[in-house]
């Protein structure tokens, strides 16, 4: 598997992603309420908790989406009916759910080009021990940003295309952003190519506050490690242990929400930055949206980003979507 760093094409560009780093920290608390991306999550030890998060029993999406694309391996390539495809996935993780997809049309004879995309380097690594090598099946990872990958993708992808968009990476945008999104996803393929999209459903919300406040205290560990990425990228000072995590759902917007709450009044410096910040006991960073859907939403959004629906698959809980959508 060749692995491609398109942001650390030149060394300059390596100081870029921190410049980045330290201006959304800047903006984000300097805002009220103070926030930071969730892009920021995914380190090499964030991308290493959230692959424990998703293997723990509260965490029902990621084996709730498995369960569907086990399901419906075998039907896609014959929807697709193409000899050779090209698979280019945004924000891959460890791949291990897309192991099914691949299988699906690799038992289908059908010649498979992946492209797995993540932000996180270590990502791909993790992703690289799940996929198993195939002769017709070659293997190029893009450490970038979604459309930066998705740019340098298609300079190299000459059949149709797969966008997969799996484990509700797509909640993390809101309904404005999620359009914004599918748009340019649009616009960046061509006519005729697919996009799979895992799509998290409204449900219980007992169910949602457990997947999101694990037992184990793992999703609690991957925010806080956000404190420890600026310590060490940053030059901050954060004392990790007068922060707590707090997850909870806002029906209101109908997603779950993630924050960091001061435990006490504390001043934090940031070295990269150069200056201070203040928390007061009790206040909050807001960290992460999990957007949730209603299939009605799913196919709002279909219409209005020139796609057309092949086919919705969930599963016997009517938990999750992964839907299937053509370019229109
Ligand atoms: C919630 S995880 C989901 C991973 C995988 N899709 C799955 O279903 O298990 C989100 C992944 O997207 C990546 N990611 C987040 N923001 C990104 C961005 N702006 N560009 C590229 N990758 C991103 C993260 O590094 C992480 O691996």
């Amino acid at each position: 598997m060749k692995i491609t760093n398109v942001s650390n094409v030149q060394v300059a560009q390596e100081d870029n992603v921190k410049e980045q780093f330290a201006l959304d920290v800047l903006t984000g608390l300097c805002s009220t309420p103070k926030n930071i991306s969730a892009k920021y999550f995914y380190d090499d030890k964030g991308s290493e908790l959230f692959q424990k998060i998703t293997s723990h029993k509260d965490y029902y999406p990621t084996r709730t989406e498995f369960e569907i694309l086990d399901s419906i391996k075998d039907e896609l390539p014959k929807v697709v009916g193409e000899k050779e495809i090209d698979l280019v996935e945004l924000g891959a993780g460890d791949g291990h759910k897309t192991e099914l997809v691949i299988q699906g049309f690799l038992n289908a004879g059908v010649i498979v080009n992946f492209y797995p995309i993540d932000i996180s380097e270590k990502a791909m690594h993790l992703l690289k021990k799940n996929i198993t090598a195939h002769k017709n099946l070659k293997i190029h990872g893009i450490v970038a940003e979604y459309f930066q990958g998705l740019r340098y993708a298609r300079t190299l992808s000459t059949n149709k295309q797969i966008v997969l968009v799996l484990g509700s990476n797509i909640g993390n945008f809101n309904p404005a952003q999620s359009q914004g999104f599918l748009r340019q996803l649009r616009k960046t393929i061509n006519k005729s190519d697919y996009a799979l999209i895992g799509f998290d459903l409204k449900k219980n919300i007992d169910t949602l506050l457990s997947a999101y406040n694990d037992s184990a205290g793992i999703t609690r560990d991957f925010n806080l490690n956000l404190l420890n990425r600026m310590n060490q990228e940053l030059d901050a000072n954060f004392d990790v242990s007068s922060f707590e995590h707090f997850g909870t759902y806002n029906p209101i917007l109908g997603a779950m929400e993630s924050y960091l709450i001061s435990k006490k009044d504390q001043t934090v410096f940031i070295g990269e930055l150069e200056r201070t910040f203040e928390f007061n006991e009790m206040e909050a960073i807001h960290l992460e949206y999990s957007f949730k859907f209603l299939k009605k939403d799913i196919n709002f959004l279909c219409e209005h980003s020139a796609f057309e629906v092949v086919e919705h698959f969930s599963d016997k809980n009517d938990y999750f979507v992964d839907t299937l959508w053509k370019a229109i």
